[in-house]
């Protein structure tokens, strides 16, 4: 089965500090938002992209769809205050198509595989997440002091894509908005409906960009795939 895919790209990228969307920094002299969406235009399951955007940067990420001759884009939606409003805004513009993606413009590492694994599992129970097991120890913590240590073999780190058949994604959203529900990722907004979740695991190479030594994994990453690490 094909699916859809949204891209929030609407962020402001404040804790990178760059002054700027972080998506426009360059990774190997290309923007991130590009290897993001090459992921996505090379894909030959992936039958439509829908990006949302900050109003002032709809002209810079116009030029760079041309420049790199990103094809799929089928719309630039106008992002909101928060993730979840940005992608609500984009997934009301979502027409047809049963499968529909949700992954962050700032995680340019997913691959294909896991996309495709990802998609199987949501077309048989509904909804499917990337994860991976926590590496470190995780304890609960209070005013600096340790409540208690969760037992680590039940914790996952979740990442994006997160894959739903469209109707559950679209009453977990107008369920939290109705319910003026805040939720971290997508799938915490299914699980409130409630409709189980199944997690597939990916890879920890999978990061998602937020702080400036981010980019230096990043760069690690890429020398790795291009074997020259
Ligand atoms: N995002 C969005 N709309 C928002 C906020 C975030 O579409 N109102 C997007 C970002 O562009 C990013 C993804 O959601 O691709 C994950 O968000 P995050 O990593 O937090 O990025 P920013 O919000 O840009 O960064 P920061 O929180 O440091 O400002
Ligand atoms: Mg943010």
């Amino acid at each position: 089965m094909g699916y859809q895919v949204i891209l929030p790209a609407a962020g402001q990228g404040k804790r990178m500090g760059a002054g700027k969307n972080k998506l426009l920094l360059e990774l190997s002299a290309i923007p991130i938002l590009i290897h993001t969406l090459r992921v996505f235009e090379e894909d030959e399951k992936c039958d439509g992209i829908i990006l949302a955007i900050h109003p002032q940067d709809e002209a810079e990420f116009n030029v760079l769809l041309k420049q790199y001759q990103i094809e799929k884009v089928k719309g630039l939606v106008p992002g909101g205050k928060e993730r979840q409003h940005s992608i609500h805004h984009a997934l009301k513009t979502v027409k047809d198509g049963e499968m529909i993606l949700v992954h962050d413009a700032a995680r340019p590492f997913i691959r294909k595989e896991y996309i495709h694994r990802l998609i199987k599992a949501a077309e048989e129970t509904g909804a499917a997440i990337i994860g991976v097991p926590a590496k470190d120890t995780m304890k609960t913590v209070r005013n600096r002091t340790v409540l208690g240590t969760v037992e680590r073999s039940s914790l996952w780190a979740v990442q994006t894509p997160q894959a739903f058949r469209m109707s559950i994604l679209l009453e977990a959203y107008e369920n939290a908005e109705s319910e003026n529900f805040l939720g971290t990722d997508d799938a915490s907004l299914v699980e409130r409906i409630p409709h189980p979740v199944t997690v597939v695991e990916g890879d920890y190479d999978n990061i998602k960009l937020t702080t400036p030594e981010d980019l230096f994994f990043a760069e690690a990453i890429l020398k790795k795939r291009k074997g020259s690490f």
